[in-house]
């Protein structure tokens, strides 16, 4: 069976033979960029070649990168503990800038290519190199005064897939960006294998400006990304992305320990405890501010679950299978004392909450309808510190979602609380 070491290796010699340097991934904190609190796709820390303002041929002597990007995506947050959702992932990603040279596939050089080469190269990437299959493709139909992409649609074509294969959607599902709220973005293809969306081939031709008008960029850019998780689902034709080896040993590691964790718990301690490892190592600390909070909401959650199964005590265990998976990729995951101190320091100031929250919760949380669910929920957050989103776990751990007008009623309770404790001048 092909490893996911063997995967990234494929994939970095194919493109490098096609003129493509190989970048290392940058710091989930993006360094030059306010848009966004961690980088969300591969092209992020390259935004600047996109717009013109960096030049890749002056930096790199070749306008053709790659990339194994490190992201986080904090909208997928409570998502997790499903199928196929995750914080942390690793994208590859291959790039284009410039103006179009020749976009002949078969041309190897430094230039810029754009859509035929792209597609190509997708194609006999996991036809060829991978053997996959592809069920179908999917291309942008046109909208908003931007044309369907007949030429990705001829080109597909030309590759041997039917009209049948080729599907066509909007704005919403075939047109990518920007991250943040503005930055480059253009039409999609998007290539489908085993019905999942596996690789995202984005053509940069627009800017969307912060009020949302789109210009029209001087570069033609090829952004393209790949989750590898995805990818090794399909490669090593696993159940979910979970039983993939890039969570491995740390899945056995677990069910060695407990063997009755419930999959979406299973799942969410996968999740979380490589996002947090993966954050710490890049320099995010709690705090109750940003990247910092985003990383205290998933330490505070992993940290309910190791208790719901009294695995506090393995957390070196479980952080140095983390460790062990990666760092011959990740350099600064050996740093495994900061990485650990940090989690221990974030459970030791949240356990006695915890366990006081858990205590009480069935005490208090006890209502008839959902405005006295969301006041109990208060009670548990005013009186005993147990944030809401923890609260929202444990009810969700028995069936109980809370929806925009709990989590709205629950600001009024919040306000109301803040104005009454607020100390007045007399
Ligand atoms: N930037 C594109 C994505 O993240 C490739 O899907």
């Amino acid at each position: 069976m092909i490893t996911s070491e063997e995967v990234r290796k494929l994939f970095i010699n194919f493109f490098e033979k096609r003129g493509h340097k190989n970048i290392p991934s940058s710091s989930l904190i993006p360094s030059d960029d306010l848009s966004v609190l961690l980088i969300p796709a591969g092209m992020q820390p390259l935004k600047k070649y996109f717009t013109g303002e960096k030049n890749a041929l002056n930096d790199f002597g070749t306008q053709r990168l790659i990339s194994i990007q490190k992201c986080f995506r904090t909208t997928d947050i409570d998502e997790i503990g499903d199928e196929r959702h995750l914080t942390f992932f690793e994208m590859l990603g291959n790039f284009s800038f410039s103006p179009v040279g020749s976009d002949d596939p078969s041309d190897y050089s430094n230039s810029g290519y754009f859509k035929k080469s792209a597609i190509y190269w997708a194609y006999e990437f996991l036809i060829q190199e991978l053997g996959l299959k592809i069920d179908y493709v999917s291309i942008f139909k046109g909208e908003n005064n931007i044309p369907l992409d007949e030429e990705a649609k001829k080109i597909w074509l030309s590759l041997g897939l039917s009209e049948d294969q080729i599907k066509l959607f909007g704005r919403e599902d075939n047109f990518w960006g920007p991250t943040g709220d503005e930055g480059p973005c253009g039409p999609t293809t998007e290539i489908y294998v085993d019905n999942i969306e596996i690789w995202n081939l984005v053509f940069n031709e627009y800017y969307q400006e912060k009020n949302g008008v789109l210009r029209k960029l001087n570069l033609r850019g090829v952004d393209t990304g790949m989750g590898l998780e995805r990818l090794m689902k399909v490669i090593q034709k696993t159940e979910t992305i979970f039983e993939t080896d890039l969570f491995e040993p740390l899945r056995i590691t677990l069910l060695n320990l407990k063997s009755d964790i419930n999959q979406r718990d299973l799942r969410i301690i996968l999740d979380h405890l490589r996002s947090s490892v993966f954050l710490i190592s890049d320099g995010v600390l709690p705090s109750n501010l940003e990247r910092g909070y985003i990383l205290r909401r998933i330490l505070r959650r992993l940290m309910l679950k190791l208790v719901k199964y009294n695995l506090l005590d393995y957390l070196d265990q479980l952080v140095l299978a983390v460790k062990n998976k990666f760092n011959s990729i990740y350099e600064n995951l050996n740093n495994y004392d900061k990485i650990i101190n940090v989690i221990k320091g974030e459970f030791v100031s949240f356990e006695k909450t915890l366990r006081r929250g858990l205590n009480k919760f069935d005490r208090i949380v006890v209502y008839r309808n959902r405005e006295e669910m969301i006041e109990k929920l208060f009670i548990m957050f005013s009186s005993y510190g147990l944030p809401l989103d923890i609260s929202a776990e444990i009810l969700k751990e028995r069936g109980v979602f809370l929806d925009n007008k709990d989590l709205e009623l629950f600001q009024i309770l919040f306000k109301k609380h803040q104005e009454v404790s607020r100390p007045t001048n007399e």
